[in-house]
């Protein structure tokens, strides 16, 4: 199987790489950053030998970013089993006091790299024939964070979309869940004073990927409800 994982570079992204790669799967990844690609990629390569793993640079808060991915994908893999639309920022603020273009830029990243980059890898997933698409929504797609009113809005449009998307690709044989994790260790975590069990682990996030890949064709997860044991934060 082959699939493609973006913002895989960091936090629960970087953990879905790693699990889809010690279970056989081969990967590409997207993120912005270069470095941190070439540097992953090296890493991989020693980890997961004789796997196909590749990567490129784009952002996908542009569409045309969107389209070079599509195509550079294509041209390194020709099919796609598995689509983990996972990129996401999150910028913290009320939506009555932050500056003008917080909930744009977050609908763009969170939301249209997702419907985008689907829309340009439809052809390739239509073919295989364990096509199943991930979108990394939250627990923000289903309760209103208290100061992150703008990411609340983006998280709820994915999971919107996640459900229009399922009902479309049902009858095509191809699977679409829902992941909405709580809190989970990851760089948007960086610098806050708290327990590291009060978090989950990216790892457990992956998990639950990975169990969801698992099923037979006859069964599909529509959603995975995640949080920390101590509840939300
Ligand atoms: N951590 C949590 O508590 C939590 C909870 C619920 C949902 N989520 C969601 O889970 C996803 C991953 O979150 P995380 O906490 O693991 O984030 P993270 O550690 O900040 O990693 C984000 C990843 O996305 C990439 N990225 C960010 N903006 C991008 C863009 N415009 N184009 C391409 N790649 C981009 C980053 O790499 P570059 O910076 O190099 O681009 C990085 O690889 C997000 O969608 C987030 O909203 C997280």
């Amino acid at each position: 199987m082959k699939a493609l994982v973006t913002g895989g570079t960091k936090g629960i992204g970087k953990a879905i790489v790693e699990m889809l790669l010690a279970n056989g799967v081969d990967v590409h990844v997207n993120a912005r950053n270069l470095q941190d690609l070439e540097f992953q990629n090296g890493a991989l390569k020693t980890l997961f030998e004789g796997r196909n793993i590749t990567y490129s640079s784009n952002d996908l808060s542009d569409k045309s970013a969107i389209q070079s991915l599509a195509s550079t994908y294509k041209e390194l893999h020709g099919t796609l089993d598995i689509l983990v639309n996972n990129a996401g920022v999150f910028l913290p603020g009320l939506t009555t006091e932050e500056e003008d273009g917080v909930l744009e830029s977050q609908i763009e990243t969170n939301l249209y790299s997702a419907y985008y980059l689907t829309r340009e890898l439809m052809p390739l997933i239509e073919q295989s024939e364990h096509g199943h698409i991930f979108n990394m929504c939250s627990i923000a797609s289903k309760i209103a964070y208290p100061n992150g009113g703008s990411y609340s809005i983006s998280k709820f449009a994915l999971y919107g979309y996640t459900k229009v998307l399922r009902e479309e690709l049902k009858s095509k044989g191809i699977k679409v869940t829902a992941i909405l994790p709580g809190a989970t260790w990851s760089n948007s975590w960086a610098g806050v004073e708290l327990p590291r069990e009060r978090l989950m682990e990216a790892h457990d996030i992956a998990i639950s990927v990975w169990s969801a890949i698992c099923m037979s064709p006859s069964a599909v997860v529509e959603e995975i409800i995640v949080r920390p044991q101590l509840g939300d934060l």
